[in-house]
């Protein structure tokens, strides 16, 4: 779908976010030729920069986030010419009337908001007193979104003064990478996977989101959110939203958002005994969890698994594994639905036979893998192996290494006015509500992680999650 004439204007424009993902997105967008004749792109900041300073710090971000082979100087610099700098205080008044003065009549706005939470409601506000934002503009705010409950009602009650729920567009990037999205052509797009799709035929769930880095350099700010607002309120919900599912009627963004706030709603609370809490060790060569979070005392995870069960009917019964964590053995996300073993087996016991699994990788290597059971080849009798149906994105997609980044797709899809891979206001608040019991339940049994090695696969007692219940997590492995 072609994307109409716009202008950007990204707040906190020479922050990090918008140096490493933002703009060198867009640029590989317009490499592709998806952005549209006269679009301005608008970095807003304190910094005092002009538009050949910016567009010098923008071919900089290129150069250094997008891959060489992309570097073309004659089109870096065709598209740098879209790009311009303004010096705005989100808190203040400076800046804003000639940001008033700059935009264009019938022209399709979106201010994205790359920066602290707390600015979300001075931007707004401004945006809406100063007149720059129309009826049809557009909003693009980062998690965090809040860091419980009440935080993030009152942050989509502030938004709210401003702007429609329509015109909001919170970003969860896992919503952009293609493998999350295939998911939802895989389970809806074929007829194979939709009938076993439940808690008659699948054992289990397990999603992990593994990560080989640790949190040093941002140690301040995730010393005070940890794994579970880091990573599992957000990114791990929404794999799990789109995994639990029920198929919407249409890809209209409610009718998709609908399905998935059911599924948070059917969310059963978590038994503390069903979770377990990590925390990173150092060795000679990677510093400690507590070293890098600057706190010797912190008893913020790195590492969380546990246990979910689901309460409706399609899904009672079977048990979703999720694990995330930093300082891991590899960068390794993935979902692997575990289907259950045949009722009968007529070739008699097999030793070591695993079973169907479908495992959907989103990266590396983004792709999906079906184990199916087949015979031994050769004369030796009815034996059976397990072997992969494998298919690579890469591999399968004409330009696969062409993948687009989340960014990319996210950006795109806000200004072809597309929520469906964004968050709405109820569905954020679902997810809270939903892990403020457990967060509290720590903070008042003043629960402690246990410690691992940095490169392993996280606590010995994450093992044992599945263990007890006769099962175990798939390998991390890149
Ligand atoms: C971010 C988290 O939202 O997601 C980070 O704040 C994490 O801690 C990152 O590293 C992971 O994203 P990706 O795309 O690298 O898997």
């Amino acid at each position: 779908i072609p994307v109409e004439v716009f202008d950007l204007v990204i707040f906190g424009g020479t922050g990090d976010l918008a140096r490493r993902k933002i703009l060198p997105g867009l640029y590989r967008r317009f490499l592709a030729g998806q952005l549209p004749e006269g679009m301005r792109i608008i970095g807003a900041a304190r910094t005092d920069f002009d538009d050949a300073g910016y567009r010098s710090f923008v071919n900089d971000a290129i150069c250094e986030f997008v891959k060489p082979s992309k570097h073309d100087k004659e089109r870096i610099k065709e598209f740098v010419e879209n790009i311009h700098y303004l010096a705005v205080d989100a808190m203040g008044e400076s800046g804003w009337t000639e940001l008033a003065a700059l935009m264009r009549p019938g022209v399709i706005r979106a201010f994205y908001f790359s920066v602290a939470p707390r600015l979300f409601g001075p931007l707004a506000e401004r945006l809406h007193e100063y007149e720059i934002a129309d009826a049809d503009s557009r909003i693009v705010v980062e998690k965090p979104f809040g860091r419980d409950l009440e935080t993030a009602k009152a942050l989509n009650g502030v938004l709210a003064e401003s702007f429609d729920e329509h015109q909001i567009y919170r970003i969860d990037h896992y919503l952009g990478k293609e493998t999350v999205q295939n998911l939802m052509a895989v389970r809806f797009g074929n007829v194979l996977f939709e009938p076993l799709w439940n808690s008659q035929y699948v054992d289990h769930i397990q999603i992990t989101v593994a990560e080989s880095v640790g949190v040093g350099g941002r140690g301040s700010y995730y010393d005070k959110s940890g794994a579970i607002r880091d990573m599992v309120q957000n990114h791990l919900m929404q794999l799990l939203c789109l995994i639990a599912m029920e198929p919407p009627s249409d890809f209209e963004p409610d009718a998709v958002r609908d399905e998935k706030l059911k599924v948070i709603r059917a969310l059963d609370p978590v038994d503390q005994a069903d979770i377990v809490r990590g925390q990173y060790r150092g060795d000679d060569d990677v510093a400690s969890y507590l070293e890098d979070a600057e706190n010797e005392d912190s008893t913020t995870e790195s590492f969380i698994a546990m246990k979910l069960g689901i309460s409706n009917w399609r899904w009672k019964g079977t048990p979703i594994y999720l694990r995330t964590g930093k300082r891991l053995r590899d960068r390794t996300s993935e979902i692997a639905v575990v289907f259950k073993d045949p009722p009968h087996s007529i070739f008699g016991p097999q030793e070591g036979r695993r079973g169907n699994v479908l495992v959907i990788r989103l990266q590396p290597n983004e792709g999906m893998n079906l184990r199916v059971t087949i015979k031994e080849p050769g004369p030796g009798g009815m034996r059976l192996i397990e072997v992969p149906l494998d298919m690579s994105f890469a591999e399968a997609l004409a330009d696969g290494d062409d993948i687009p980044d989340a960014y990319e797709r996210l950006i795109m899809d806000v200004m072809r006015g597309n929520q469906t891979l964004f968050m709405r206001g109820d569905e954020v608040e679902a997810a809270w509500a939903w892990t403020d019991p457990i967060i509290e339940a720590w903070e008042k049994a003043r629960t402690k992680p246990v410690p691992y090695d940095a490169g392993s696969s996280g606590p010995d007692d994450s093992l044992m999650l599945l263990h007890r219940d006769g099962r175990r997590w798939r390998e991390i492995k890149a």
